[in-house]
Parts: structure tokens; C-alpha cells; sequence
């Protein structure tokens, strides 16, 4: 049932081309983006003003990576937040308001929580499920499924990009309704997430070197992880990986508030992963990180980067350099994600931990 592989979580980590394309079948036909259920009319959807995605973990994170794509394909202002702190706050919601609620198990109490909240203030609820008829679809206005097929592997690694994936059809859904964009764009768009499924299957063939480079690291008393605009909730989710399945200290950072703090932890010899934007699709951000790297490098640091393959200037600052295929900026979270997945799991390996089982940790959190 593992397909040859010592864990779930690994054949899971290479079901993703399989998961994300899936996830994108049947959602768009006869040139428009479509739902899997929708109890709310389209003149709902296009009176929308406000977007909240509201989630917890790595679910959260792959709202965060949301953001990016929703803003500004939409232009409608997007939130996004950890459930359990939504629903003690009092967030201004009335009719016009989405909440787009993000869970692999449909069940997980702070989201449930959280939408009960929303819709008692008219919100309309669309929720991002890879669980047929859970609780969470069952009491939205709306849903998306997630194919990514069951997750054993109790860290989050298909799932979460298909979670991506759905989010960014919410993302199109909502332009297509405003009029954002237009048809042949939405299309496009469309086309190019129909082209990550290759792109993932290029990054899995070239984990190797990630898998020797955890056995490396597996010694290590912390990771740290820094990446700019859509790489940020990469490392973010890098940085979660590593904290479940290894028991390290992780920590991720936006790569421009280095200066403001994390600067200071920099010492000899300590890893730090660097998610890099594409030197063509942003090249300020680019030339920003280079100059960050090259700051942490001089103070002694590790640097393990994350980069588009044939990205040159960036290779004198890499101590070690991982090389994912050139996308979209807005995709790059599907190919950059996956090697932190892998390192994740190796490190932990290295470490004798059971990846599928990392201690205290349950696959669905029904309790708060
Ligand atoms: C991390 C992980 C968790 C879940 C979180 C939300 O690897 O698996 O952080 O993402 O507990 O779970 P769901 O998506 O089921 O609501």
C-alpha cells in the first residue's frame, strides 16, 4: 500500500503531479471556471467585496501563497488568517464577504469554528476540502474539493499543493464573476496551472542531491528558511516541515525583515534555505534576496538555495544550490515547495523519526 516506499509520506511527496492534476480536472468547461458545488447565485460572487481565507497549519500557509494570485487577479483586498485567532477576534463581516475556508480533513474544529462564526454574520462560506461530505463542505455555501486522494502521512505534503492549486481556481472564479479578467485570460491562467503537474514531476527527478544534502544537515541545531512575496509562505512551510517530522528549531522569515532581527541569530555554520524568485518574472526581488544572501554568507551561514535552473548570478552566494525548472512567479510555490518537502523527510530519517507519525502530532484536529 506504501508502492515500495518505507513511508506514506514519500509516495505521497511523489502523487503530487498526480494530486494537482486531478485537482484541476473538470474545473474548467466550455471556457469557464467551475465549482464543485455552489448554493450561492453567481451574482453573489459578484458582489463580493472582501476575501478572508481563514485556516490553520500548512493549510494556512497555502492561503497565504493565495493571497498573492487573488489580489491581484480579483483586486479585491484578501485576508488571510489562522482560524483559531479569526473566530476570538471580531472580524468585520456582512453579505458581501467571502470566507474561503482551507482544510485537507474537513474537520479540523478551529475552521469548523471559524465559518460557524462567519456565516452567523451573513458571510458566504466557499470551502477548499480533499474530504467528500465533511463537516466544514457540508456547512459552506460553496465548495471546491482538492483531489489529492487520502493523506496518510500526517504532515501535510499533497495536499497542500493541490490546496494551492483549488485556491488559485477560487482566485479565477471570483475574477471570472467580477469581470477582472477576461475569458482568454482566465484560460490562460488556467493552462498554466494545467502545466505544473510536468513541472513538479522535473523537481521530483532531481531530489537526489536534496536527499544527500539531509543527511548532511541532520546534526544541525536549526534551519532557518527566507524567501520574498509567494516564496515567503514557502518557507514558512518549509520551516513547519522541519519542525514536525525532525523536532529542530525552524523558523521562517521574510527576507526583508532580516534586518529588523533574524540577522542576529546568523552564526557559523547554520543553515539557512533561501527561496528565490525567478530572476526574469521579479527581477528587483531577486536582486534584493542575492544582496541578503550574500549579507548572511559573509556572517558565516550555510546557504542553501532554492533557485530557477540557469539562474547564474545567484550561484557565488550558494554553498548549495537546489534547482527547480523556470515557472511563473505565482506557481513557483508548486515546484519550491517540494524539496523542503524532502528535506524535511530526510532529515527526519536521518534522525530515526517516523515521518508518517511525528510525535504529539494527529492528522485531524477535532478538538480546539
Ligand atoms: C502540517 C499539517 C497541519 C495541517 C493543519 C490543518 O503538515 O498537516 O498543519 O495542515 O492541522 O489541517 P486541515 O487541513 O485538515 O484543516
Amino acid at each position: 500500500e506504501k508502492g515500495g516506499h518505507e513511508y506514506f509520506m514519500l509516495k505521497e511527496i511523489e502523487e503530487q503531479p498526480d494530486a494537482l492534476a486531478n485537482t484541476l480536472r473538470g474545473h474548467f468547461v466550455d471556457g469557464r471556471i467551475v465549482l464543485d458545488e455552489q448554493r450561492v447565485s453567481d451574482q453573489d460572487l459578484r458582489d463580493v467585496d472582501k476575501v478572508f481565507v481563514v485556516a490553520c497549519g500548512s493549510a494556512y500557509h497555502s492561503g497565504l501563497v493565495a493571497k498573492y494570485a487573488i489580489e491581484h487577479w480579483t483586486r479585491l483586498p484578501v485576508e488571510v488568517e489562522l482560524a483559531s485567532e479569526f473566530r476570538y477576534r471580531d472580524p468585520v463581516l456582512d453579505r458581501a464577504t467571502l470566507v474561503v475556508a482551507v482544510s485537507q480533513s474537513g474537520e479540523t474544529a478551529d475552521t469548523l469554528e471559524a465559518i460557524r462564526h462567519a456565516r452567523a454574520q451573513k458571510a458566504r462560506v466557499l470551502a477548499v476540502c480533499n474530504t467528500n461530505g465533511a463537516q466544514i463542505p457540508r456547512e459552506s455555501d460553496a465548495v471546491l474539493y482538492t483531489h489529492a486522494g487520502p493523506e496518510i502521512g500526517v504532515a501535510s505534503t499533497k495536499a497542500f499543493l493541490a490546496q494551492i492549486a483549488a485556491n488559485y481556481l477560487v482566485g479565477l472564479a471570483i475574477a471570472q464573476a467580477r469581470g477582472t479578467k477576461y475569458a482568454d485570460e482566465v484560460a490562460r491562467e488556467f493552462a498554466e496551472l494545467e502545466a505544473m503537474p510536468a513541472a513538479v514531476k522535473q523537481v521530483l527527478s532531481t531530489v537526489d542531491t536534496v536527499r544527500a544534502l539531509g543527511r548532511e544537515l541532520a546534526d544541525s541545531k536549526a534551519v532557518l528558511f527566507l524567501g520574498r512575496h509567494v516564496g515567503y509562505p514557502v518557507a514558512l512551510e518549509g520551516a513547519l516541515k522541519l519542525k514536525e517530522l525532525a523536532y529542530m528549531h525552524a523558523e521562517g522569515f521574510a527576507a526583508g525583515e532580516l534586518k529588523h532581527g533574524p540577522i542576529a541569530l546568523i552564526e557559523d555554520g547554520l543553515p539557512v534555505v533561501v527561496v528565490m524568485p525567478s530572476p526574469k518574472g521579479r527581477a528587483v526581488l531577486h536582486a534584493k534576496l542575492v544582496s541578503n544572501i550574500s549579507e548572511i554568507q559573509a556572517r558565516g551561514a550555510r546557504t542553501i538555495v532554492i533557485a530557477e535552473e540557469g539562474d547564474e548570478t545567484v550561484r557565488p552566494f550558494a554553498d548549495e544550490l537546489i534547482e527547480v525548472p523556470a515557472v511563473p512567479t505565482l506557481l513557483q510555490p508548486l515546484v519550491s515547495t517540494v524539496p523542503l518537502q524532502v528535506l524535511a523527510a530526510e532529515i527526519a530519517r536521518a534522525r530515526g523519526y517516523d515521518v508518517d507519525k511525528p510525535r504529539n502530532l494527529a492528522k485531524s484536529v477535532t478538538v480546539e
